[in-house]
């Protein structure tokens, strides 16, 4: 290999895998971004078209002009825009699915596949619908992990709707998709609804890290002043929606208890929470007693 003094490619060469990274994580690193090894490799594995385990073994493969120019182009987004990395690839992983994503639909975060896990017990053939679907994420990864279970996804965003049923035709999961906002207008009987409803309080609005607050939409993010008027609204309609015995909601950290007692006041007489892997109590599981 030939290689200047510097470690980068001669005048005229092709860059390398290695020649490329390295200046790209450099760069992301002095514009504050958190993780810019990690993120540099995931922006060059997408730009390639490889799994970025490759990266390390092809470490020595050369780029053509065209994937340089679109790996830098990828790089600046991610740092002067502060773009998640998940927009800029259109991919994100949750449980065992990689789901497309665009800015009109909140990046799937680790946390949520507890409330996967948490509906995993149900009973089979249960009905479930996953409120505020997103891309689909949560109904989508409950559906290939149980099969048995009629599964729906709503939204109140037809476009977020659009994102969900393009999964689900990439995916191959038969998932019902409903637009509505919340229950409103919403027929047939579930059993179980499950939701990672807009939870962010009003006050937390400017503490939020510049890719959310910046790119991910509004509408998946904000609950109002306290962050539970989502919440509020959907346990409202559920009071009267008796043949939903269970609800299954996350919660933003230190509003479990609160959760716990709208639960209990829409007539949901036993509440539990779960923890996540940081150990916040994460989500909130109400059930009707018979
Ligand atoms: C926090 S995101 C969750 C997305 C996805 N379920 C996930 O976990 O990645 C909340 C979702 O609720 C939707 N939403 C907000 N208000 C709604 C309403 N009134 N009725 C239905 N969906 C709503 C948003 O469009 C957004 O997709």
């Amino acid at each position: 290999m030939s290689v200047s003094a510097a470690g980068g490619p001669e005048v005229g060469e092709r860059p390398s895998v290695r020649q490329l990274l390295a200046p790209a994580a450099a760069r992301l690193a002095a514009a504050g971004i958190d993780t810019p090894q990690l993120d540099a490799e995931l922006l060059l594995a997408h730009v390639l078209g490889w799994p970025r385990a490759r990266l390390l073994s092809d470490s020595d493969t050369r780029a053509d002009d065209a994937r340089v120019a679109a790996f830098q182009s990828a790089v600046e987004r991610r740092a002067s825009a502060r773009e998640p990395v998940a927009y800029i690839t259109g991919r994100r992983h949750f449980r065992r699915l990689e789901l497309e994503v665009n800015p009109s639909v909140l990046i799937p975060r680790p946390e949520t596949e507890l409330l996967v896990a948490v509906a995993l017990g149900l009973p089979s053939a249960t009905r479930v619908l996953d409120v505020g679907t997103g891309c689909g994420a949560v109904a989508l990864a409950l559906k290939d992990e149980r099969p048995d279970l009629h599964v729906s996804g709503s939204d109140v965003s037809q476009e977020a709707l659009q994102v969900a049923r393009a999964n689900s035709r990439r995916l191959g999961l038969d998932v019902s998709w409903l637009h509505a906002d919340l229950l409103e207008g919403v027929a047939g009987a579930f059993e179980v609804v499950l939701s990672n409803p807009p939870y962010v309080a009003d006050s937390e609005r400017t503490a939020l890290a510049p890719e959310i607050s910046g790119h991910e939409p509004e509408l998946a993010l904000y609950g109002g002043p306290d962050g539970l008027s989502v919440i509020r609204r959907l346990l409202g309609q559920l009071q009267s929606r008796t043949r939903t015995r269970v609800v299954v909601l996350e919660v933003g950290a230190g509003q479990a208890q609160r959760v716990g007692a709208l639960m209990r006041a829409c007539g949901f007489g036993s509440v539990r929470s779960e923890r996540d892997l940081a150990g916040i109590e994460r989500v909130v599981v109400g059930e009707r007693r018979a």
